[in-house]
């Protein structure tokens, strides 16, 4: 199934005032970034990214996958960890060969070369065939994407029949004080500190900013419904500060 529907939050770039595409100012900006990212991330996150990559890899593994395609792979975490979990073979695609040279240098020196590649992809025209894979995830790469529904049809063509998606994004949690506490987090504190690290000027503002208009939860759902998926299930994480999306086909 293609669409070439978009959604509000295609529009929000890194940049306005740039001529570049969304896609090419998300690679520039990862490019950019890379060196620093996997600091940045885990300590941003003060590490509990950790235990929402491993509850995606496990919803994967109910269809016992040899074959794991990870869009948006960026330096790999997920990919290497998928890879460690449960033994596939992992096809990581991303539009930053910046990042992707971060994760290549990882799994060499995990050993894991053999096990997981690294080759640059956009997910709006993945270059795979129909049901190429068993598993298809992607942790915080379809905020970025410029043509969303694209991408996630893509994400279903290339995923056999009966097989597993997992797509981890940031959400907004709901409860009481813990909205208030991660709202001024969000906006205030991880922006100037991961521009500030990073020495970019706007890439945590702009994390800031696509998570912010991110069609999560139950809008998601019904997107990722749109695109082919079958079976959706919408789980938040650490009161709602990422979903864990899960589905079949
Ligand atoms: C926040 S990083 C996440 C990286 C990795 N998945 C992780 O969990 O750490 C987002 C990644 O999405 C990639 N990306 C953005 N748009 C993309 C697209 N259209 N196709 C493939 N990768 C894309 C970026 O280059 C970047 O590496």
């Amino acid at each position: 199934m293609q669409t070439s529907a978009k959604n509000e939050h295609d529009a929000i770039v890194p940049d306005e005032s740039s001529k570049l595409s969304k896609t090419e100012q998300v690679a520039e900006m990862f490019d950019g970034i890379a060196p620093k990212y996997d600091f940045l991330n885990h300590t941003l996150s003060m590490g509990i990214d950790r235990g929402w990559r491993q509850k995606a890899i496990e919803s994967l593994k109910v269809c016992n996958p040899q074959t794991i395609l990870d869009v948006a792979t960026g330096t790999g975490d997920l990919a290497l960890l998928a890879t460690r979990e449960t033994g596939a073979q992992i096809t990581g695609v991303d539009i930053s060969e910046g990042m992707m040279d971060v994760g290549r240098k990882k799994a060499a020196t995990g050993n894991l070369s053999g096990k997981i590649s690294f080759q640059w992809g956009d997910s709006a025209a993945l270059g795979f065939a129909d049901n190429a894979f068993d598993a298809v995830m992607c942790a915080y790469g379809v905020r970025n994407f410029e043509h969303l529904e694209r991408g996630l049809s893509e994400m279903c063509r290339v995923m056999r029949t009966g097989g597993r998606l997992a797509i981890l994004e940031f959400s907004k949690p709901t409860m009481p004080v813990v909205k208030q506490v991660f709202g001024f987090y969000f906006r205030h504190i991880l922006p100037r500190l991961g521009n500030l690290v990073s020495r970019h000027g706007r890439a945590y503002t702009y994390l800031n900013e696509s998570a912010m208009a991110f069609p999560e939860g139950e809008n998601f759902r019904k997107i990722l419904e749109g695109c082919g998926f079958k079976e959706v299930k919408v789980r938040p994480l650490t009161f709602g500060i990422t979903t864990l999306y899960t589905a079949t086909k």
